[in-house]
């Protein structure tokens, strides 16, 4: 099995261009894809490509269902900050895709018998087509924070300082991130069937490298992307991969 796809472009803008091929291609090979959609600040490109795309024509959205990647504990349904209202605007509303075709995470009750049945409820469905997935900055997919293993379920977690530091650029200030969170596991997210990782910027220069190149393990939560061969293609741009890379 060969490793990771590494597409390297200029900037932002081709990084949607170039990842909006990708998974329109794939939604267009597979109709009722199930899609794991994550919020951040780097796929808004690609979504606003995908919906551009959906307004011309040229793809069909109708049909995917849409997964939830990762959500903050404790917050009102209607809160700002919801991760979920994130999606909404920038992915579900533009693409047109209605409720019913949305997976939610879990958020209150048994959450450990809760987030295993969305685990199996996810196993059933068949598993995940597309996984759109950021890099955290301390190396994490979804909110799987560091250490975590590469069979790690879909849980609760306690953020880390560096994550809660980084969500702070979205909402404000430190005190404005939650400090828990529910996460699709990495277990589902390295099985899905394609993995588009979008990386951008200089601040994730060496948290790319160390995903690509470093040691795999739970200390870099993404470096088991390694292991999920052709599966995966990471779209970085000159910024975060280095002009010399
Ligand atoms: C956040 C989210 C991830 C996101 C990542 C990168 O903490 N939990 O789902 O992909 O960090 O975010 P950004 O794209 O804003 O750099």
């Amino acid at each position: 099995m060969s490793g990771p796809r590494i597409v390297i472009v200029d900037d932002a803008e081709e990084l949607s261009r170039a990842s909006a091929d990708l998974v329109a291609e794939t939604i267009t090979r597979v109709p009722a894809a199930s899609v794991v959609v994550a919020t951040g600040r780097t796929p808004m490109g690609l979504y606003a490509e995908l919906a551009a795309r959906r307004q011309a024509g040229v793809i069909d959205t109708d049909g995917i269902t849409v997964i939830q990647l990762d959500e903050y504990l404790g917050l009102d349904a209607d809160d700002r900050r919801s991760l979920f209202g994130w999606m909404r605007r920038s992915f579900l509303d533009p693409l047109g895709i209605r409720d019913e075709r949305v997976i939610r995470l879990p958020l209150d009750g048994d959450l450990s018998e809760r987030c295993a049945a969305f685990d199996r409820c996810l196993e059933a469905r068949g598993g995940i087509d597309v996984a759109i997935l950021g890099l955290g900055a301390n190396g994490h997919l979804g909110f799987n924070e560091p250490p975590a293993d590469r069979d790690a379920r879909t849980r609760a977690v306690d953020l880390s300082v560096v994550t809660i530091r980084s969500n702070a650029a979205y909402w404000g200030e430190v005190a404005d991130v939650p400090t828990q969170a529910v996460t699709v596991g990495l277990r589902a997210l390295l099985s899905a069937r394609t993995i588009v990782l979008l990386v951008s910027g200089r601040g994730k220069n060496e948290i790319v490298h160390r995903v690509i190149e470093g040691p795999i393990g739970p200390e870099v939560p993404a470096s088991f992307l390694q292991e999920a061969g052709d599966a995966v293609t990471v779209f970085a741009d000159l910024a975060a991969w280095g002009d010399d890379g």
